[in-house]
């Protein structure tokens, strides 16, 4: 494809993105194929000779979008949303084509000081304590992991790290190996299974905490643990704090928490993929409370702030910890100006990293934070509007608190009865939604996740609850 073909390729493609966005309610949310569809409409082997750009356009509906499940069509209401905008797709175009690897300052400084500028800028809206901000100058800042898993990891391996070091200059006869052994980090029943993934990657323990009756994770909880774990000779060093769990959108007693940490001298990191973009919002901050404690903190602007996959964006107060523990330094990676701005490199797994901020410059530009927080709040009204639908039935009940934009529901029967209700919601194919279970009840989660929905999606979403509802229950 020469420049001109492009020219012609990508006004095609822009086209088509905008059709299939504009008009993405006529598809069906949940595609009916099944495993393996896909082999069976595509030859066996590459082509030798290169196809046409028509061949491959016409090929798009006739063999991906049947396999698709349609995330931005405002049917669609499982898992957690996960961000979309027009300002996101052009500028990870823009991202796409300038490609550049930017695993160094000087592999492509607009890569690297973009990132700490809009991590700031984020940290700012956010009010996050300046020590997070690289701008404060007090050894902090922010950097954009890939989602939130690798986040929790980093920090876990850093923290891991920092401790092993500690430990060892006080007992130099202590091994790593012996050390790891003991270390032992905490998370509640209710946090994201990347937790526990975490902790099997890094080889260390990971406890589950009981939660309360609002399933959030309490400091006596957190400090009863620690004191059964150290007379037992274990070392605490880590706590995984969730606000926004996935489950229900339960949040962790943070300042409690946060509290327990600092006296015991325990690494406290905060995972707030989902619910982290409403604290851009001053009415929902104040769920954040605590995070002045934290020693890292991490939300994904890829699920509810209008940024495409991926982008999770997450905060240290002491970059050094991340650095000191990742810090490799071969020849072909040095250059005359380091130290004096962040080699992101140090701060993540991988070497290799995408232009991922142009995303959110485009995003904070084009929208504004009154638009972003327009789109939360949007989101959290349309859950109410469903939530109001849902009291009203006298067959379902409301869970748990609806906090911001996730509606736990079920109807007031056995769980087998729900479990039937929701599978023939998703075999219907009008709405989607998946399940889960807190404690032995199975609910059903009801998330607001296209960017585009409106209060007839919510119509719509709870016409069809009623309906499949009907068939299991006589109306109210
Ligand atoms: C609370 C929480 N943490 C972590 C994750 C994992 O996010 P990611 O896919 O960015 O790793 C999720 C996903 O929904 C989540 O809800």
């Amino acid at each position: 494809m020469d420049h001109e073909q492009f020219r012609q390729a990508g006004k095609e493609m822009i086209d088509y993105v905008a059709d299939y966005l504009q008009n993405i309610r006529e598809r069906r949310v949940l595609p009916t194929v099944q495993p393996g569809y896909l082999r069976a409409l595509i030859p066996d082997q590459a082509p030798e000779e290169g196809e046409s750009w028509r061949e491959v356009m016409d090929d798009v509906e006739r063999v991906i979008m049947p396999g698709v499940t349609h995330w931005h069509s405002p049917q669609f209401h499982a898992y957690f949303p996960t961000g979309n905008s027009y300002p996101a797709i052009c500028a990870d175009i823009l991202s796409d084509a300038i490609g550049c690897i930017g695993f160094t300052w000087i592999a492509s400084p607009a890569c690297t000081e973009l990132e700490v500028a809009m991590l700031d800028w984020l940290g700012r809206a956010l009010a996050l304590p300046e020590p997070f901000l690289a701008s404060s100058g007090l050894g902090g800042g922010g950097v954009i992991q890939g989602t939130a898993s690798e986040a929790t990891l980093v920090a876990l391996l850093s923290a891991r790290s920092r401790r092993v070091r500690q430990l060892r200059q006080q007992h130099p006869d202590w091994t790593e190996t012996a050390v790891t052994g003991q270390l032992v980090a905490y998370c509640s029943d209710q946090a994201h299974s990347s937790a526990e993934r975490a902790g099997l990657l890094a080889g260390v323990r990971m406890r589950q905490l009981p939660t309360d009756s609002k399933f959030s994770l309490r400091g006596d909880t957190l400090a009863k643990a620690i004191q059964n774990d150290t007379a037992r000779g274990l070392i605490p060093f880590f706590m995984l704090a969730t606000l926004g769990t996935t489950p229900s959108c339960a949040f962790d007693a943070l300042p409690e928490l946060g509290a327990v940490c600092e006296r015991q001298q325990v690494w406290l990191h905060v995972d707030a993929a989902y619910a982290g973009s409403a604290f851009l919002c001053p009415e929902f901050r104040h769920l954040l409370d605590g995070v002045e404690l934290a020693h890292s903190f991490n939300f994904n602007p890829h699920k509810w702030m209008l940024i495409n996959f991926d982008c999770s964006a997450m905060w240290v107060k002491r970059a050094n910890d991340l650095v000191d523990a990742f810090n490799v330094d071969p020849l072909y990676l040095k250059h005359d100006k380091q130290g004096l701005v962040p080699d992101y490199r140090h701060w993540q797994i991988p070497l290799g990293r995408r232009f991922r901020s142009l995303k959110l410059w485009f995003v904070l530009r084009l929208y504004g934070l009154a638009g972003v927080r327009a789109h939360i709040r949007r989101h959290v009204q349309l859950a109410q509007l469903f939530e109001q639908r849902v009291r009203a039935d006298p067959r379902f009940q409301i869970v748990t608190p609806v906090t911001l934009g996730l509606v736990c529901f079920r109807l007031q029967a056995t769980n087998e009865t729900n479990e039937a209700l929701l599978k023939a919601i998703n075999a219907a194919g009008r709405i989607h939604m998946v399940p889960s279970m807190l404690r032995d009840t199975y609910i059903l989660r009801f998330a607001v996740c296209a960017a585009s929905t409106e209060e007839r999606d919510i119509e719509l979403a709870w016409a069809e609850v009623e309906r499949q509802a009907g068939r299991l229950l006589p109306p109210p």
